[in-house]
């Protein structure tokens, strides 16, 4: 990350922070082409992020019709919508309850059916096996204290990661495919060596650059060993 960018973000943070808090003080709505959700305040905003909305695009160019897809930690929701209008059978997973009690009513407001499931990253999807797995990840290495804040902390100690990347190798395949999007913002390299701790590897996919950061897809496989 640019110096620059580093002290204005910096300078800016309290006051997005408490932009943020005030704008989400009350459900709100986000649409993607013609789908829309209703954001609750306890549930990850996609308004004002980059990472939703580059996946979004990035899904948009998949075909996906009659693939099985798993949104891990699917927030709002509005990805796993999407691959089910492509014509994926969706399956849409979080600890967040309130956001799976509304993404089941976008669900059927949009009339595109997503099987919802509360689930501590793969513990309740044990033999299920996905064409396509996504994950927008929680990545700032702090301590969450409430479930909002998981949707953005893995941990003082990166445990989600540790947790995520011992868990992935069984719901990995040669066929399938698994895409993970980080920031520049986040410690990349640490979370590559977490990975590689479980004999994965990272390889890049898509890279972008939008309002001076820079965000990249990966795809995760197993380390020729
Ligand atoms: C950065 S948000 C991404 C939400 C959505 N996928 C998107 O792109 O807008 C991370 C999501 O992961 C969920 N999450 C965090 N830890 C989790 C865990 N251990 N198991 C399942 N979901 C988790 C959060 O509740 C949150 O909805």
């Amino acid at each position: 990350m640019s110096k620059l960018r580093n002290i204005l973000k910096h300078l800016t943070k309290p006051f997005l922070n408490a932009g943020l808090q005030f704008y989400y003080r009350k459900p709100r709505k986000y649409a993607y082409q013609d789908i829309e959700v209703i954001v609750h305040p306890e549930v990850f905003p996609p308004h004002l992020t980059l990472s939703t909305k580059i996946l979004l695009d990035f899904i948009s160019e998949i075909e996906l019709q009659n693939k099985t897809f798993l949104e891990l930690g699917c927030g709002s929701g509005i990805i796993s919508l999407l691959a089910s209008k492509k014509g994926a059978i969706v399956t849409a997973s979080d600890i967040n309850k309130t956001a799976l009690a509304y993404l089941e009513k976008a669900s059927d407001k949009n009339q595109l059916n997503v099987s919802c499931i509360y689930s501590n990253l793969f513990e309740n999807l044990q033999g299920k096996q996905f064409d396509y797995i996504i994950i927008n990840p929680p990545y700032y290495p702090k301590q969450p204290k409430n479930i909002k804040e998981q949707a953005w902390f893995c941990g003082e100690d990166f445990q989600y990661f540790k947790d995520l990347f011992q868990q992935l190798p069984k719901f990995q395949s040669k066929e399938n495919n698994i895409y993970i999007i980080l920031s520049e913002d986040c410690q990349i390299e640490k979370i590559i060596a977490i990975a590689s701790e479980n004999n994965l590897t990272f390889a890049e996919v898509f890279k972008t650059k939008k309002a001076g950061e820079i965000n990249t897809i990966y795809t995760i496989k197993q380390s020729d060993t």
